[in-house]
């Protein structure tokens, strides 16, 4: 669904994203972990469209989308939920969504309230529709995050640590929807807590400064020594 092939960026003469390759297919969540500072939202950014790349290839399904504009992205199908959640805090949870259904996926008239209100109910924020967004606590925002980026109508949604800050029972909730939106769209999901991906994603990625070391399944990446040393601290001499 989503092909990136040879992506690079640099900031100044710091590259931040170094020939970074990978796939993402329908019903599969790809995990993305790497130490703060990895390049792992600056990827985010260039895959919708927010800063150009500098070399790279960007594919949606069958469309080149390495050019595209973000809203165009977003009409073709990405959709992203923000490592800080960005909502229009004055809009209800209800028209926060509503915009999207109406600018991203372009429906109009009832039919986006009917989709609103399935999106809302997917996250569990049916009850609170009418809230306004700036008043929401951060699990009812990241919620509304996801809806958001379901509500362009995705077949591919990027989401950025949306279970931080989160209690356990809270990030187990995260969890269940985001099986919930694997079902029929490719999920990319960068994540620090590390049980939170092991319970949903099919393979991880592993960036440090930009470059990509690993791209495999979850158990076997998580357990290499590689991301021991490297993503954890851990030096594999110190843990023996
Ligand atoms: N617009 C920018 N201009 C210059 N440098 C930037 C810019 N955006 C990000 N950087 C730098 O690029 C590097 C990667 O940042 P990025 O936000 O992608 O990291 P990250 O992997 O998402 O980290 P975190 O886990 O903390 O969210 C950092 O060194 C950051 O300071
Ligand atoms: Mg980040």
């Amino acid at each position: 669904m989503l092909h990136a092939t040879g992506v690079c960026k640099k900031f100044g003469v710091k590259p931040v994203v170094d020939k970074v390759d990978f796939s993402v297919a329908r019903g599969e969540c790809l995990g993305v972990i790497g130490p703060n500072g990895a390049g792992k939202t600056t990827l985010f950014n260039i895959l919708d469209g927010t800063i150009s790349m500098d070399a790279g290839t960007v594919r949606l399904g069958d469309a080149d989308i390495s050019h595209l504009a973000q809203h165009q992205r977003a009409r073709l199908g990405l959709g992203r939920a923000y490592q800080v959640p960005r909502t229009f805090s004055a809009l209800s949870v209800f028209e926060n969504v509503l915009a999207g259904v109406f600018h991203g996926a372009r429906i109009s008239g009832a039919a986006a309230e009917i989709e609103a209100r399935r999106i809302l109910e997917i996250v569990g924020l049916a009850d609170r529709r009418n809230a306004p967004a700036g008043a929401l606590p951060l699990l009812d925002r990241k919620r509304l995050e996801l809806a958001k980026a379901m509500s362009v109508g995705s077949k591919v949604v990027l989401l950025d640590e949306i279970a931080g800050g989160l209690t356990e029972e809270e990030v187990t909730l995260i969890v269940e929807i985001v099986r919930t939106l694997k079902q029929d769209r490719a999920v990319i999901w960068i994540e620090h807590i590390a049980h939170a991906l092991m319970a949903v994603a099919d393979r991880l990625l592993v960036l440090n400064f930009g470059s990509k070391l690993a791209d495999g399944d979850p158990a076997t990446v998580m357990g290499s020594k590689l991301v021991q040393e490297i993503y954890l601290g851990i030096s594999v001499d110190d843990a023996a």
